[in-house]
């Protein structure tokens, strides 16, 4: 029986292991573990990739998403954070840190339904909340799912018309564009992860701010260390969340192979919806029309016939891992119980929770298990 993990980072190591083994290896020689050359380096390097002006090295992506916010709360309402009062528009539909940043930061996240085919937000039902809602929106963050811009151009034309700031999650789509932009250069700031799954991961934790705005970028630096443009006499309340010299070293050797393993994951995704298009009971994943470049950092299927969790397991016998993400909607966690805020209902979400499946998509998987992996897919529906 084959195994086929969602992804195989060992393979990946072993294509790049010339590469990391001596960026780590300087790192080693060099000692300077905190701001080491390899953090600037990467910013810079990553700020001209994306064509912005700042990039600032932290320590995850979820911090990346908070050191924006508070940089933005300072930098707007010249308070440390913002109040309840204060409302940022997202999805239900994302990874617990999206939503649990704006609580972090002080506000009140306000969920508004996805656009089914995309599973991104839906720029009509932001429009829906702003007519309707009464509260103060202040802010949006549209979360690149899976690899896939949101329509920025309606994301920039409502943050214009209603004079909001936009933080764009980039988490999941390092590379990925909009129309001739680097998703991450078109909001007010940009949030990254380089957690190691990710399309560009390190060895751990990590992740970078991007941003064209002076005073975010020098706000987001003095947050990340305490705070404070000097260590020992600090201006606001931060957090120690700097990217490690060791994680950058990594990080930026894999750079190196960044739009390779784009592509490579672009052709599984191609391979995979070639095969599957014929086959009842699934959708495949939808793309919007204006020209955009999707990164597949998932290829997601949703099972429309109620047998997702037994599909699921049946691939799971055949040796075939796969995810769902996401399984729970963020307004039905805990955590946001009494702290969020919406204008009408979240079935769309509600129901992708229950239908989308995430197939194996290793940049470095052979073609024949990705076959394996429809074929298996195809025979499911024969049963
Ligand atoms: C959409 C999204 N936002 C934020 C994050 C947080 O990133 P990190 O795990 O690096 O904190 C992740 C990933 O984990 C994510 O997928």
């Amino acid at each position: 029986m084959k195994d086929i993990p969602m992804l195989d980072l060992r393979l990946e190591y072993e294509h790049m292991k010339d590469d990391i083994d001596s960026a780590i290896r300087k790192c080693l020689e060099h000692q300077q573990w905190i701001f080491g050359p390899e953090v600037k380096e990467l910013e810079d390097k990553i700020a001209g990739y994306l064509g912005v002006k700042h990039c600032i090295g932290v320590s995850s992506g979820t911090e990346a998403l908070v050191l924006s916010l508070r940089a933005l709360a300072i930098k707007l309402k010249g308070k440390e954070y913002f109040d309840r009062a204060d409302e940022i528009i997202t999805t239900p539909f994302t990874f617990t840190a999206t939503g649990d940043s704006i609580l972090r930061a002080g506000a009140t996240p306000v969920f508004v339904d996805i656009d089914p085919d995309t599973y991104n937000i839906d720029p009509a039902e932001i429009r829906e909340y702003l007519k309707h809602g009464e509260g103060r929106v202040v802010g949006i963050i549209p979360v690149h799912l899976y690899g896939q811009a949101c329509d920025m151009t309606e994301m920039t034309d409502i943050a214009r018309e209603y004079n909001l700031f936009m933080v764009e999650d980039v988490a999941q789509a390092f590379g990925g564009m909009w129309k001739d932009r680097k998703l991450g250069s078109i909001g007010t700031a940009g949030a990254f992860s380089f957690f190691p799954s990710k399309n560009l991961g390190g060895f751990g934790d990590g992740g970078m701010v991007s941003t064209a705005d002076n005073e975010v970028a020098e706000l987001a630096r003095m947050l990340l260390k305490h705070g404070g443009k000097d260590k020992y006499n600090v201006d606001h309340i931060g957090y120690n969340a700097r990217l490690d010299t060791l994680q950058a070293a990594v990080v930026l050797a894999k750079f190196k192979y960044i739009e390779e393993f784009n592509e490579k994951r672009r052709k599984i995704a191609e391979a995979y919806s070639k095969k599957l298009s014929m086959v009842k009971g699934i959708v495949l994943p939808g793309e919007l029309h204006d020209p955009h470049y999707h990164v597949y950092h998932q290829y997601t299927i949703r099972v429309t016939n109620g047998k997702r969790d037994e599909l699921q397991k049946y691939l799971k016998e055949k040796g075939i891992s796969t995810m769902v993400y996401y399984p729970v909607p963020l307004h039905k966690m805990k955590v946001f119980k009494g702290r969020w805020k919406n204008y009408r209902g979240l079935q769309k979400a509600e129901k992708a929770t229950d239908e989308v499946l995430n197939l194996p998509i290793e940049p470095l998987q052979q073609k024949g298990h990705t076959m394996y992996v429809a074929e298996n897919i195809m025979d499911f529906f024969k049963k």
